[in-house]
This record gives structure tokens, C-alpha cells and sequence, in this order.
């Protein structure tokens, strides 16, 4: 079957998705039902979590498996588009039979598209792919509309989380967050924005970037 298309997965994220061994491919297909928005909307007793945090883009999955670990009472959602990605995670998910981390494999912008208003504590939106050519800067997740659609999906005093290494989608994500009428930056002198606030685990691509000598930008704005 093929599950991209099936999906609707944008055409882009196919140059990622890397052959899946064996028992990736076992876990993918048990689970294919669980990974669609219809199946998140189904969950029963979302009330029954102290916080509903949603991870954009989640990669290997490092930042939500250990905050899931850590934190059993809050549910923890992420999508992800990168096949493989989704399927290393599930894996993981068996193993330490994890109960409060739910996956959608597909575009986040249908799935925010169709989630509630006010439904997230938090949103992260951690390590973003650059895209640092022009003609790719239409596959940059951050654009007036899908901060219109995260800032209604996000809960009053709730918070975006855009963490990057890149200057240039620094300010490429900063002038649609900033330009969002409901959402304040939340910063006492933009200096701030270079030092890390420890809400949230480490990406492998924040400790590699601070390896590099490269100091990332960390950006948090709540809705009002
Ligand atoms: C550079 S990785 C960062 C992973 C993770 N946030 C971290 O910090 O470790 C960015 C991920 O976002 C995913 N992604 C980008 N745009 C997406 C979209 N529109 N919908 C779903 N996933 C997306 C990519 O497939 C990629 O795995």
C-alpha cells in the first residue's frame, strides 16, 4: 500500500522516506489506523491529561519520547511526515509501552487545520528544516497561515516554542509569529531569545549545533 498517498503526504517529503527495515514496517502497518487526525480526534478522555503538548516536525522523536517519559500525565502528540521517523518512534513507543505520546504520520498543517480551537498547552516547533533556498522557502512550515492556524489550536497562556540555528529563518519565523495579533513574544530584552529556557529536552540538532560553536535562537511567544 502506499501509505504516502494514501495520506495525502506532500509530494517534497518523498525524497525522505527511506526504505523501513522489516520491523519498522510491522509497526507502521499495525498501527496505520492510530496515525490519522480521525483517529486523534477519537481519543477518549483527552480531558483526562494535565497538558496536551503537540511537537511540529519531531524528526527521530528524541524531545517527546523523553518529555513523555518524564511527565506520564500529559499527552504528548507529534507529527511528522518522514515516514522512517514515524516508525523508529512507535518502535520505541512498544518498547517502553508509553501510553501518553500519539503520532500522525501526514502534512501539519491538514492536521492543524482540523484540530479544535484551544486544544494545546504547547506547540513546538523545534530545529525546523531551513530550506535556505528561495525556491524551497514554500516547504518553511511558518507563514501567516499556519500561525493563524497554530495560535487558534493553541489554549490562552498557552506557548509556541520555535527553536532554530538558522538566522535566516530566525527572522523569516519571527516576522509571522510577531505579526500574529493573539500571540506576544515573550521576552524581557531580545538578547533572551539566545539562551535556552530548559522547559523542554534537548534536540540532537541543538546539541550539535552548540558543538558547531552555532548558538541557537530560542523563541517563545503565548497567546493572550
Ligand atoms: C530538522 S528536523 C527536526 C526534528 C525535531 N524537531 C528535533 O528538533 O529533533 C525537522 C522535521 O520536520 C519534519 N517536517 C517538516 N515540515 C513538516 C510538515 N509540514 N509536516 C510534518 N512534518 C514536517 C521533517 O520531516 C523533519 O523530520
Amino acid at each position: 500500500m502506499n501509505y504516502s498517498k494514501s495520506l495525502g503526504v506532500k509530494k517534497f517529503s518523498s525524497s525522505r522516506n527511506r526504505p523501513l527495515t522489516t520491523k519498522q514496517k510491522l509497526v507502521f502497518e499495525k498501527n496505520f489506523r492510530k496515525l490519522s487526525i480521525e483517529s486523534f480526534c477519537n481519543i477518549k478522555n483527552l480531558k483526562r491529561h494535565n497538558k496536551k503538548i503537540l511537537e511540529i516536525g519531531f524528526g527521530a522523536g528524541d524531545i517527546l519520547l523523553n518529555n513523555a517519559l518524564s511527565n506520564p500525565d500529559n499527552l504528548y502528540v507529534g507529527i511528522e511526515y518522514y515516514k522512517k521517523g514515524i516508525a523508529q518512534l512507535l518502535l520505541k513507543i512498544e518498547k517502553y509501552e508509553i501510553k501518553n505520546l500519539r503520532l500522525y504520520y501526514g502534512d501539519a498543517l491538514d492536521f492543524v487545520e482540523k484540530s479544535n480551537n484551544s486544544l494545546f498547552d504547547d506547540i513546538l516547533i523545534m530545529f525546523p528544516d531551513p530550506w535556505p533556498k528561495k525556491k524551497h522557502w514554500k516547504r518553511r512550515f511558518l507563514n501567516n497561515k499556519s500561525v493563524r492556524e497554530i495560535s487558534r489550536c493553541l489554549k490562552d497562556g498557552g506557548g509556541i516554542y520555535f527553536y532554530t540555528d538558522d538566522r535566516n529563518l530566525a527572522v523569516w519565523g519571527l516576522r509571522y509569529l510577531i505579526n500574529d495579533k493573539n500571540l506576544l513574544w515573550d521576552v524581557q530584552k531580545p538578547i533572551d531569545c539566545r539562551r535556552n529556557n530548559f522547559l523542554y529536552f534537548n534536540s540532537k540538532y541543538e546539541i550539535k549545533a552548540l558543538k558547531e560553536n552555532k548558538n541557537p535562537y530560542y523563541f517563545k511567544f503565548t497567546k493572550f
